[in-house]
């Protein structure tokens, strides 16, 4: 089979019906960042898929606007925690926080891609994009500030990354809930987060269930609060991307609001630079203090639009490329927290090469673009399909056949991105 076929293969093989599972076993429900760029790669091929995968997310979505992290359409025994300790009262049953919000950059994409035949889809699901935009802000930013707020390390789909490690210190490890992890017994326990992050991620999950998962109660009481810069980053510019749908699908009051949001967005996520550390960092809501740990998501505000600081950013990365680090580390690997096998806290991830690759190449420059899309390309083609990549030996590593590594293969190839 050719790359293509064999990408293509993988999307269908993890297809559960209408829903693309991010892999076997591992992660066996429809995830919500996941199934964005999930979507977008099956647009390559099948725009109908492309559009399924999003309705069926979709399905998820709360009447107050959430687009969740999880949608466990169907039971599985393979993943911890389930439905039951989510407690969540819905039709599909759904975890209680969100992913990052690539959405509304999807559907744009999608719609793009196929023209004028996606108009009636893509119309169908504009308003609940404008709704999940706005909970974003109500739920996660009632004051407006301009930056949404993070309750839990996995809303930022980076789950274990060194920068979340002092304020998660601050969450105690006590659960009501009994641990029964799934995920050591599918892949090994030295790639995984460790057992107290564990103890901590579940012990906030208790502690929202509690709430009743009340927006209000749970901003108000969380130990673990952060601006991460990632997920500010990406809803930038999911925002952009709903205007310019709101331009096709909304009214001039919509426009204007989202509008209105950008510039103010704009404006705040640029505050998140730092000059010691020539990096973008998240900010942590309850200390007040940037995060002084270098990681792959202080490069999205280049692909959020931000422009300016991408050529000292650029530099980073022709840096690390020319000591032979594959791009793009998820920790700094000069940190003193960088594990090159270790999920978010070393190896390379495709979706987020694939929005720096975009970001840089919209900014200028191209020749990093470049490099980013031709590494990411080489570990796929070099180790497979695989969930992550060691950036030092470039060893495919987590669970095999993941679906957003073969759709980004499937943009890469097409030279989207870059
Ligand atoms: C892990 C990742 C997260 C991803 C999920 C499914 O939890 O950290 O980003 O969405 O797996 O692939």
């Amino acid at each position: 089979m050719n790359r293509i076929a064999s990408a293509r293969a993988i999307l269908a093989a993890n297809d559960r019906g209408g829903y693309t599972v991010p892999t076997d076993r591992l992660y066996p429900f429809q995830w919500n960042w996941d199934s964005a760029f999930v979507a977008m790669g099956w647009a390559t091929f099948d725009a109908a898929r492309a559009w399924r995968e999003i309705e069926r997310l979709l399905e998820g979505q709360w009447e107050d606007g959430l687009v969740p992290q999880i949608v466990f359409h169907a039971p599985s025994d393979d993943y911890f925690p389930g439905p039951e300790v989510w407690g969540v009262e819905h039709t599909p049953p759904t975890s209680g926080i969100p992913q990052p919000p690539v959405l509304a950059t999807a559907v744009r994409f999608v719609l793009e891609r196929q023209g004028p035949a996606g108009i009636k889809r893509a119309r169908a699901t504009y308003p609940k994009l404008v709704r999940n935009h706005l909970w974003w802000e109500r739920a996660r930013d009632p004051e407006r500030s301009g930056l949404v707020a993070t309750l839990h390390p996995w809303e930022t789909g980076m789950d274990n990354s060194p920068a979340w490690d002092a304020a998660l210190d601050r969450v105690p490890t006590e659960t009501t809930t009994e641990i029964r992890r799934r995920d050591i017994g599918h892949v090994d326990a030295a790639f995984r987060p460790r057992g107290i992050e564990y103890q901590r991620f579940i012990h906030l999950v208790d502690l929202f269930r509690e709430t009743g998962w009340n927006a209000r109660r749970m901003l108000e009481i969380s130990p673990f609060k952060i601006a991460d810069v990632g997920t500010n980053a990406i809803l930038l510019r999911a925002e952009r991307d709903l205007l310019a749908l709101a331009e096709q699908f909304g009214d001039g009051g919509e426009c204007a609001a989202i509008a209105e949001r950008i510039a103010r967005k704009e404006t705040v996520l640029a505050g998140l630079w730092d000059e010691a550390l020539g990096h973008y960092l998240s900010r942590d809501l309850i200390g007040g203090h940037l995060i002084p740990i270098r990681t792959s998501a202080g490069f999205l505000p280049i692909f959020a639009g931000l422009h300016g600081r991408a050529p000292a950013l650029a530099g980073r990365l022709e840096g690390w490329r020319d000591r032979g680090i594959a791009l793009v580390p998820s920790t700094d690997p000069d940190a003193p927290s960088f594990e090159p096998q270790r999920y978010w806290r070393g190896p390379v991830w495709a979706v987020v090469n694939w929005m720096i690759a975009r970001g840089l190449q919209e900014a200028g420059e191209g020749a990093v673009a470049r490099s980013v899309a031709a590494d990411t390309r080489r570990l796929i083609g070099d180790a497979g399909f695989s969930e992550y990549f060691n950036p030092l030996d470039r060893a495919g590593i987590g669970g095999e056949a993941f679906s957003w590594t073969a759709a980004i293969d499937l943009l890469l190839g097409e030279g989207e991105g870059r």
